[in-house]
């Protein structure tokens, strides 16, 4: 049913998504300091946006990292105000051969917007930006809006929290909106309503001072990466379990109850191993696939590496090896608490031919945000009066550690629209973001704030 709000997008989408398509081609990628000028662009370029739409107070917020680009709507001091959290930095885009066209160079196939950042988190945090607009030419902005849009998230958002703590009049709100997860599919609308936590390391595994000939001394000496190998085999046992002692401690059991619930979601076994050319899938016994993925904590090696990779064959053991192990965490686990049983857990499994160095990087706590808050009410009726379904609610498997941070430094809920898909390919090359998705974001939102206002009026009477 045509409204005012699709009449608006029909007639401004081609403006809209050319304007994404500007932000798309800005390299902001925030692991590699090289790219610091893009990064400076990037934020420059969202704070010319919100101005151009209406934002007060416009200004990138500078850390000693990347700058936070910050600005505000205050309609009315009496209105309730939404805090929107997004990220404008990118993960980086290699390996670049596995990309059908370039990462910075975006292009429409199949009514899908192909680019590094279109669906994480550029084309969601554009959406904000659009919707924002939509209400101000339409004088319908119905509470007031504050945007905080950061340039680390992809690095573990690590002046994000100073900046949190040092402005907390500033950022004072009613609830937190963020559109930086998924929905199950197009016709199937969902929330997001819980985020894993995350405790990540790079671990050394030294065994002779030097290099050496695997003929003169192989079959002698410890070979770390047979003995990291080991080791990392070992973090899971046979139900693959992870055999860290206590990492299980604090894990919240789902009820039978809500375990049910969680099965209501559709999902196909098939097309799930399908989509991934999967003869079977793997994981902890005892759990669903929808279980094991969201609401039940991991261990990854997400790199490994060490000795000679070069052409041909090169006869060494190698002196040192390395690798890259990740655990996403559930709610009630703490990131420093798993930080530490892994340190020392990791330690004692070596053997003492060789000597272990565990370097923890950034971590971030798990969260569930509530579903029977004003907030949660307001996006579950907006969801339901633009894709004429209810939305189902559900815990993803990502983790965005700001989230909680928020919960504990502000005392402010999140509520989690993601319009994102799984297959959307979010860190992988062929990242794309759906047109559908993006204008039913900037669809989608507008009724968020109208309900947000009505309902928490309603509740203060
Ligand atoms: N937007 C993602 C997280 C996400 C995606 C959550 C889809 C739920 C559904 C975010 O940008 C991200 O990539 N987070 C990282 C952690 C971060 C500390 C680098 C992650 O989940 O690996
Ligand atoms: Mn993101
Ligand atoms: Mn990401």
């Amino acid at each position: 049913m045509p409204s005012e709000i699709t009449n608006y997008i029909q007639e401004n989408k081609s403006r809209f998504i050319d304007e994404l398509l500007n932000l798309l081609r800005i390299p902001s990628i925030s692991a590699d300091v090289a790219y610091k000028p893009e990064i400076l662009r990037a934020a420059d370029y969202i704070a010319q946006k919100l101005r151009e739409a209406g934002a007060d107070n416009v200004a990138l917020c500078e850390t000693p990292g990347n700058p936070i680009v910050y600005g505000e709507k205050i309609v009315d001091p009496n209105l309730p105000t939404v805090l929107m959290y997004g990220h404008y930095d990118v993960q980086p885009a290699d390996p670049l051969e596995l990309w059908t066209s370039p990462p910075f160079e975006p292009v429409i196939k199949d009514d899908k917007i192909y680019a590094r950042g279109a669906c994480d988190d550029k084309g969601q945090l554009y959406m904000h930006i659009k919707a924002f607009e939509l209400m101000m030419q339409q004088n319908t902005l119905a509470c007031n809006i504050k945007f905080m849009i950061e340039g680390e998230e992809e690095v573990g958002s690590n002046h994000l929290g100073y900046f949190v703590t040092q402005n907390r009049d500033k950022l004072q709100a009613d609830v937190i909106v963020i559109s930086d997860t998924g929905m199950i599919a197009n016709d199937i609308p969902s929330i997001t309503t819980g985020l894993r936590g995350l405790s990540y390391h790079e671990v050394e595994v030294t065994g002779p001072s030097r290099d050496l000939h695997s003929g003169l001394y192989g079959g002698a000496v410890a070979n770390p990466i047979n003995i990291l190998c080991k080791m990392i085999a070992s973090l899971h046992d046979e139900n693959n379990h992870i055999t860290i002692p206590g990492f299980y401690d604090n894990v919240e059991e789902l009820s039978a109850e809500e375990r049910a619930e969680m099965a209501k979601a559709p999902f196909s076994l098939d097309e799930y191993k399908q989509a991934l050319n999967l003869g079977d899938l793997h994981g902890e016994a005892g759990y669903s696939t929808n279980e094991r993925n969201s609401i039940r904590p991991t261990l990854d090696v997400n790199g490994i590496w060490g000795g000679y990779t070069g052409e041909g064959a090169k006869t060494v053991i190698a002196s040192k090896a390395f690798a890259k192990i990740s655990m996403r965490l559930v709610p009630h686990q703490s990131s420093e608490e798993i930080t530490e049983k892994f340190q020392k857990h990791f330690a004692s499994i070596a053997p003492p031919s060789v000597k272990v160095v565990v370097r923890p990087h950034h971590g971030g706590e798990p969260v569930v945000t509530p579903s029977n808050s004003v907030a949660f009410q307001a996006a579950s009726r907006a969801f339901e009066q633009t894709f004429g379904k209810k939305p189902i609610p559900v815990r993803s498997g990502g983790s965005i550690p700001i989230v909680a941070m928020f919960k504990s430094e502000l005392g402010l809920d999140s509520v989690l629209m993601g319009f994102g898909l799984d297959s959307d390919a979010i860190h992988s090359p062929n990242e794309h973001y759906g047109v559908f998705n993006f204008l039913k974001g900037i669809e989608t939102l507008p009724y968020f704030f109208r309900n947000f206002a009505e309902m928490s009026r309603e509740g203060a009477e």
